[in-house]
């Protein structure tokens, strides 16, 4: 339990929450190096362990200091823009370490990614066809698009027939076909289906159809099986059985490796399990509004620093710890974006008063980092608790960093 009560007090990682709260202010995302640690060695084992290399998909969180512990572990990085890969190589990571693995992006961040010397994941054609004509000495990855319906919600499924990621199955012979007539090299097949797999069957049909697709990939030294590997937001809730997963994966590249004659670098990209639940997101309540129907609990935060709940209905555990005994009550907790901004509906927390300090629970993925200036509000700090104790990791913006780009050219 990384967040607990003890007399009547929350503590994440020994830290009182209420101290840090004080010590920080609100709204401030707070992680915790050891939940992170204890998850990268979790998920390594039971996927394999040192048979697997985890690429952290830095995309769930990307502050540099994570980045960098991240590389402490051994970790590689999955990085989907120029500039996560840029984040990634001045936290130290090495450019075989990292793979872009990008998305309809021009032509000039391949050649910014050629330069890096990194892995280059290519998700469709064009794109392949232009590494093949610009850099025909240089090896690709190539991201297949399995056509399997996979993902927790419809805008987090992307390895479905209509999605724009991956080249569909159906083409392989035109990779093929490529590969053949311009000698070029495919050393990499590539998949991601999706975010919050609800089925593990569903992923484990999806390997089956990449690992069959690597079976024509004469020069293939690594398969990169990408991620979606679920966790329980709720008490009651499932996550994916890595177990399971992790010997299907043994037996299946065991079977590669006979049809290819040689050895095959397994490779995976975790984002949200390795770090949403490490993440707290702490703010305060500004006003409780009773009208005829509902109770709204309204915080002095919005969608623009947790997006979540709003873009794909996610939930996130909230707790009152000011009120860690009150009765509990059915609210909406809102935020103060001036549109609907709605992080829980009719969700039964301990009875709230102004000034009552809350935490979202699992927000370490796409929570800070999915965040934005919208409303001119500022964003929130992070804080990283390591070995007992708490490191501002990036401070609270200001005026100053609203209008640090902006250029008036005296008109008005
Ligand atoms: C290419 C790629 N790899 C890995 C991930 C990480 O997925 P997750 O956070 O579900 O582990 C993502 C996230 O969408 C992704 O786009």
């Amino acid at each position: 339990m990384i967040m607990e009560l003890r007399a009547g007090k929350y503590f994440i990682d020994g830290l009182e929450v209420q101290h840090l709260a004080k010590k920080y202010g609100t709204p401030v995302y707070i992680y915790s190096a050891a939940a992170i640690i204890e998850r990268y060695h979790h998920v390594k084992r039971c996927l394999g362990g040192d048979s697997i290399k985890l690429m952290y998909a830095c995309k769930a969180l990307t502050n540099p200091v994570i980045l960098k512990l991240f590389q402490s572990l051994g970790a590689g990085l999955d990085a989907v823009s120029v500039e996560e890969m840029e984040l990634g190589l001045g936290a130290g990571f090495l450019p075989d370490d990292i793979i872009f693995t990008p998305s309809m992006v021009g032509d000039e961040d391949y050649d910014r990614a050629v330069e890096a010397g990194v892995r280059i994941n290519v998700g469709d054609l064009p794109a392949l066809e232009y590494m093949n004509a610009r850099y025909p000495n240089y090896p690709v990855c190539v991201r297949i698009n399995p056509h399997v319906l996979a993902g927790g919600h419809q805008k987090i499924s992307v390895g479905h027939k209509d999605s724009k990621f991956g080249i569909s199955i159906h083409q392989m012979h035109e990779v093929l076909n490529m590969i053949n007539a311009r000698n070029c090299k495919v050393e990499g097949l590539h998949m991601h289906v999706g975010s919050d797999i609800q089925a593990d069957e569903q992923f484990l049909y999806a390997l089956e159809v990449l690992f069959k697709t690597a079976e024509n990939f004469k020069d293939l030294t690594y398969v990169d099986i990408g991620s979606g590997y679920k966790i329980s937001y709720k008490a009651d809730d499932s996550s994916s059985d890595l177990e399971k997963i992790g010997s299907f994966l043994k037996e299946k590249r065991r079977g590669l490796e006979s049809i290819l004659g040689r050895k095959i670098e397994l490779l995976t990209e975790p984002g949200k399990i390795l770090v949403s639940e490490s993440g707290f997101f702490l703010c305060s309540v500004n006003t409780v509004k009773r009208s005829p129907t509902r109770t709204f609990v309204g915080v002095n935060t919005g969608f623009n620093h947790l997006i979540r709940p709003m873009l794909y209905d996610a939930w996130h555990e909230i707790v009152n710890v000011s009120n860690p005994d009150g009765e509990k009550e059915k609210v909406d907790v809102v935020g103060y974006i001036c549109e609907t901004d709605t992080f829980a509906s009719n969700r039964e927390i301990n009875l709230t008063s102004k000034g009552d300090l809350l935490v979202f629970k699992n927000a370490g993925a796409y929570g800070f980092n999915m965040g934005s200036n919208y409303n001119s509000k500022f964003r929130p700090p992070e804080v990283l608790i390591f070995e007992g104790k708490d490191y501002l990791i990036r401070r609270r913006e200001e005026m100053k960093d609203l209008i640090k780009s902006v250029v008036d050219p005296m008109l008005f």
